[in-house]
């Protein structure tokens, strides 16, 4: 008889896990006031529920200044922009990403230098960031991927030794602190992101943070078309609509005041995933960086051997747990991989400039690549709001699908 409920066997768990986004009389209330107001867009910038948001969640990681727009793409093109950032520049990004952190340097008329990760944490690689390096580069992005946050320390120093600027995208990382320092608040911007998944969501937006009153006021114009931001100021600069509406910034003045709940909620359970998952056969835990000071994360990411599942990878491992009821996602592929990148695919004008540098054939990540292609398994946030239930499934499905792995059908 079958065992692993891929196989038609009976599931680990068979009760879904909590519902994603949250959400009761209080977000209703809010739609319903801006609805009644009549003052639904965000025009003008910023409305006032976007403001009330800016300053809480700016409030909330530490920053002096936040500026909400349309998504988490947008952010970290404006960021660009605001800091000069365009045709002619060099912007390093790292290989195991969402393919907005390089779209965002082309979207601004820069080429995105793409470095592999550290095989610790599958976050950007800082001798790979500084040996990049050359007399077009004028910023890093680097993402704090899932759990993990990329290695401010060194990066910060390698910023600063070669004038570089810094924007975090903290798409993965609203409430996370590093040495008490907010994610999003060490570089000269961090960039996030409100989509429906994201733990701190509306459906859709984008913040961006600043402690520098200048590039916050640049910022603020870039997504308001332009428009002059200081009272002494009366031509507009460049700049297009990338505001967003009311409806959706009411909904993050609730989702704020629920935020620090839910961070906990997950960092209790994501501690005790880190116990449970300990020691299964072939499963690799990548522990939080120990300079991680509050611990706040939309995925928890798991690194499988595929020799002991097998040679099953990923993709294969990922449905096996699905079937069993919970949820897992292989997520990113390596930038490699991304038809963005494929310059016979892509019309981007830089893309199509720099073909042979962002040639695929040409371009090798190998821990990236492993992590991508073979390695990382992605449990989504909900897994980590069902207490300590919640994670001890996961590990009984993680050492169920091993031991049954031979049964799975081949990757
Ligand atoms: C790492 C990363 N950066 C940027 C983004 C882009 O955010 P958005 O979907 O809001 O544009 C996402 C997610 O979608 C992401 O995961």
């Amino acid at each position: 008889m079958a065992e692993l409920a891929v196989n038609g066997g009976t599931p680990v768990r068979s009760t879904a896990y909590p519902a994603w986004p949250e959400w009761d009389d209080r977000e209703l209330d809010a739609v319903t006031s801006v609805i009644r107001s009549g003052t639904w867009g965000g025009f003008p910038e910023p409305g006032t529920n976007a403001a009330r948001f800016e300053e809480a969640f700016a409030a909330y990681q530490g920053a002096k200044h936040g500026v909400l727009m349309a998504n988490g793409t947008v952010t970290m093109e404006v960021a660009l922009k605001a800091l000069g950032i365009g045709w002619g520049d060099e912007v390093i990004v790292p290989a195991l990403t969402f393919t907005a952190t390089a779209y965002a340097p082309m979207a601004a008329g820069a080429l995105p230098v793409i470095v592999d990760v550290e095989p610790r944490t599958w976050t950007i690689d800082p001798a790979l960031v500084e040996s990049a390096i050359n007399d077009r580069t004028r910023a890093i992005i680097p993402v704090h991927l899932g759990h993990q946050m990329a290695d401010m320390d060194r990066l910060t120093q390698i910023a600063e030794r070669h004038g570089l600027a810094i924007v975090e995208d903290c798409a993965h990382a609203p409430g996370q602190q590093w040495r008490g320092r907010g994610a999003g608040c060490i570089g000269d911007f961090g960039s996030f992101s409100h989509q429906s998944s994201k733990i701190l969501t509306s459906g859709e937006g984008g913040t961006l943070l600043t402690g520098d009153d200048e590039l916050a006021r640049r910022a603020h114009s870039i997504i308001d078309c332009g428009r002059a931001k200081d009272p002494d100021e009366k031509e507009f600069t460049f700049g297009a609509n990338y505001r967003l509406g009311e409806l959706h910034a009411a909904v993050l003045v609730v989702a704020i005041e629920r935020f620090p709940e839910q961070q906990r909620q997950r960092a209790e359970a994501g501690k005790e995933l880190e116990r449970v998952a300990a020691g299964i056969d072939g499963v690799r835990i990548m522990p939080a960086d120990e300079r991680i000071t509050r611990w706040s994360f939309y995925n928890y990411i798991l690194a499988i051997d595929p020799d002991a599942f097998a040679g099953r990878t990923n993709e294969t491992v990922c449905r096996a747990l699905e079937a069993e009821g919970i949820p897992a996602e292989v997520q990113y592929p390596p930038m490699s991989r991304y038809e963005l990148f494929q310059p016979s695919l892509s019309r981007l004008p830089v893309a199509v400039e720099f073909s042979d540098r962002l040639d695929p054939q040409t371009m090798s990540f190998p821990v990236a690549e492993a992590a991508g292609l073979r390695e990382s398994v992605y449990l989504m946030e909900n897994v980590f709001r069902d207490g300590s239930r919640g994670v001890q499934d996961v590990a009984e499905a993680l050492a169920k699908v091993q031991r049954h792995a031979g049964e799975l059908p081949e990757s």
